[in-house]
């Protein structure tokens, strides 16, 4: 169903500059570069609805695209649905019966929102699902995200430069040939993310699987086994204990844990560390090689450290700003600018994407990504808080 907008008064202008904001640090608001101040979204209603504050990111997230969109004359509900499916679902039917004229939504299952999709599309509301793809509708009208194969596949590059049988370019390592012994984590299993996260470090780890430079001492390769819900520190870490107990009690050690999300990687490691490896990767017992997503600061201070080994870097500053000339796109009656229409298949149809790119973060890069790029500070990272 292709639904009507009416003209709002958004011009292209108007999109143009925001194109060009940036939205901030990490963990403070918009700074206004871009000129977008005194836009003219003439008041209308946007309806943000994010997953939880119990990650930082997500409260970025949120923070840069209310800002982003109050700078260009928008009022902005924005509500967290703190990890649960009936609240987010509740608060976005409020935002509806309060007439939202656009919804962007970071969901916490991606399966659980079908009813309040029915309810925007009857309302001509268009939808935006935000790094996290919302399945089994077709009332879904774009996706801005990252290119999340890609982040598996880097996640399991920065896993085997770790390891050294790759270096940082990506070349193989003469003589390097194992056998590590690694564990495999993955994410939520509701979270469309997790799968594609999963798919690319595993085609890339599965040539060294299949050669016996990797093995995976527990068995557990299936992503059901690896998946942690709700992406839950807690979780991980007493998986990670779980493991330990189970395969490691007759001395053998830990060499790398693939690990798709900081929040896992500090329960990993502090499993690792309980179980006496560590404290960082230089002790005699060293820390083994985890790996992260997220760049959050708790966690690039453990790589500026030398406890974890590695994250992804996903500037959500600029994930913001695309929803924002996405939605604003919507709000004048066109239609968003799409850079991939194959690949975010939601079990009903394929959705119009934005994929925008990530960066390895290690040790010797954190000033160049993070610092030099104002996304965190060298004192944020020297503290390790935002
Ligand atoms: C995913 C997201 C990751 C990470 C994770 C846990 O959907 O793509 O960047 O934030 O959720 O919050």
């Amino acid at each position: 169903m292709r639904r009507k907008f009416s003209i709002a008064a958004v011009g292209a202008t108007l999109a143009l500059g925001l194109a060009a904001c940036s939205g901030g640090g990490a963990g403070s608001s918009t700074d206004d570069a871009s000129g977008a101040a005194g836009g003219d979204g003439g008041g209308q209603l946007v309806g943000v609805a994010m997953p939880t504050q119990t990650s930082e990111r997500w409260i970025a997230d949120g923070d840069a695209v209310k800002a982003g969109l109050e700078e260009a004359g928008y009022k902005v509900d924005l509500q967290y649905g703190n990890d649960d499916i009936p609240t987010q679902q509740s608060q976005i039917d409020q935002m509806i019966t309060k007439g939202v004229k656009l919804l962007i939504i970071a969901s916490i299952d991606g399966t659980a929102l079908a009813n309040q999709l029915q309810a925007a599309a009857d309302a001509d509301i268009p939808v935006i699902a935000y790094d996290r793809l919302i399945r089994d509708s077709e009332n879904v009208d774009f996706y801005v995200t990252f290119d999340n194969y890609n982040v598996g596949v880097q996640q399991a590059t920065s896993l085997l430069v770790g390891l050294g049988v790759l270096d940082e370019a990506g070349t193989a390592v003469e003589g390097v040939t194992g056998p590590f012994n690694v564990e495999l984590f993955a994410g939520s299993l509701d979270d469309n993310n997790a799968h594609f996260f999963w798919k690319g470090a595993m085609d890339t780890l599965q040539p060294y699987i299949d050669e016996g430079v990797i093995v995976v001492p527990s068995g557990q390769t299936d992503i059901e086994q690896a998946a942690t819900l709700r992406w839950q520190q807690e979780t991980a870490q007493k998986r990670m204990e779980d493991l330990l107990t189970s395969t490691y009690g007759g001395g053998s050690k830990v060499d790398g844990v693939l690990s798709p999300y900081d929040g896992l990687s500090r329960g990993i490691i502090t499993a690792l560390q309980n179980a006496g490896y560590g404290p960082t990767r230089s002790d005699a017992t060293p820390m083994p090689v985890v790996t992260g997503q997220d760049a959050e600061i708790a966690s690039v201070k453990l790589i500026a450290d030398d406890v974890q080994f590695s994250t992804i870097f996903k500037d959500t500053r600029k994930l913001a700003d695309q929803a924002i000339v996405s939605g604003t796109s919507f709000l004048a009656g066109e239609e968003p600018e799409a850079n991939d229409t194959e690949t975010y298949d939601n079990g009903v149809k394929v959705v119009p994407s934005y994929l925008l790119t990530s960066d390895i973060v290690y040790a010797n890069n954190i000033q160049a990504l993070l610092i030099d790029s104002g996304y965190w500070t060298a004192e944020q990272v020297e503290k390790g808080q935002a």
